[in-house]
């Protein structure tokens, strides 16, 4: 059978890409979901730097086992990362996806900013999520999939209705289709520049950059996690990606949700 156009566009992108961490580009039609087929690969045996993509998912995941809608148009890939970590510093590596979204997104000229702990936003809509899955016994991390979601030629009326009205897309903001050979080289780029920080543990750097980026820091908020909800001022994040969070009566929590 020929391979369509989507697949043969990926495959000539992961032939001319000459970017450190990335080994290879898998390039599917349909998926039901890049992270799961991520994981199957790492299970598998495939090395740090092999990335999925998907032109549409019929079962993308979000996070806390939403359904992350993926129809076409949209980018939907995941990496497959083995860093020799703490799983404690995991956190962070999903402040690495966040910045090189919200970096390539400031390539088109357009400001994005990202709200705790990573949704990537454009003048407060919804335009990519992260969803970091990862596996290994306690402290030695066998692989990490770090699973981004954004919706590039999207129109808002191809989600559900009650997605729309906080939901946005880069075609909707620049009123253009983005190419996604572009998209995806520019993406991987800044990925590899946020990857090196994180594995020359220069955290402290990561973590800066995402406070001036995050339009969570100061604010009222409340969080939802694993156990229930916090709320608070969220006032600082450490250097662990842990976010700070006072309470009314002046406690200070620390929130740990990816
Ligand atoms: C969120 O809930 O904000 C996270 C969404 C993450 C979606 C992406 S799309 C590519 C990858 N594969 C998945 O099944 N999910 C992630």
């Amino acid at each position: 059978m020929e391979k369509n156009s989507f697949v043969r566009e990926i495959e000539e992108l992961s032939r001319n890409l000459r970017i450190d961490f990335v080994k290879k580009l898998h390039g599917f039609d349909s998926l039901d979901s890049t992270n799961r087929k991520a994981k199957e690969l790492a299970l598998a045996g495939a090395e740090e730097g092999t990335v999925v993509i998907a032109k549409v998912q019929t079962r993308g995941r979000g996070r806390f086992d939403r359904i992350w809608q993926s129809p076409e148009g949209g980018v939907y890939l995941s990496i497959i990362l083995r860093p020799n970590v703490s799983a404690e510093k995991t956190s962070l590596l999903s402040f690495v996806a966040a910045l090189a979204v919200t970096s390539t997104i400031e390539s088109y000229g357009v400001h994005s900013t990202i709200k705790w702990p990573n949704d990537v936003r454009i003048k407060g809509k919804k335009v990519a999520g992260i969803l970091l899955e990862s596996e290994g016994k306690g402290q030695a991390l066998n692989y990490i999939i770090i699973g981004v979601g954004m919706n590039l030629n999207v129109s808002v009326t191809q989600f559900s209705p009650d997605l729309q009205s906080h939901t946005t897309s880069m075609i909707a903001e620049l009123n253009q289709p983005t190419e996604i050979s572009d998209f995806l080289t520019k993406f991987l780029l800044q990925f590899n520049f946020y990857y090196i920080l994180f594995k020359e543990n220069r955290y402290e750097s990561i973590v800066n950059q995402w406070k001036r980026q995050s339009d969570t820091i100061g604010k009222k908020i409340l969080v939802r996690t694993a156990s229930g909800t916090m709320d608070g001022i969220a006032f600082d994040v450490d250097s662990s990606g842990f976010l700070l969070l006072k309470s009314t009566s002046g406690d200070v929590q620390k929130n740990h949700e990816r």
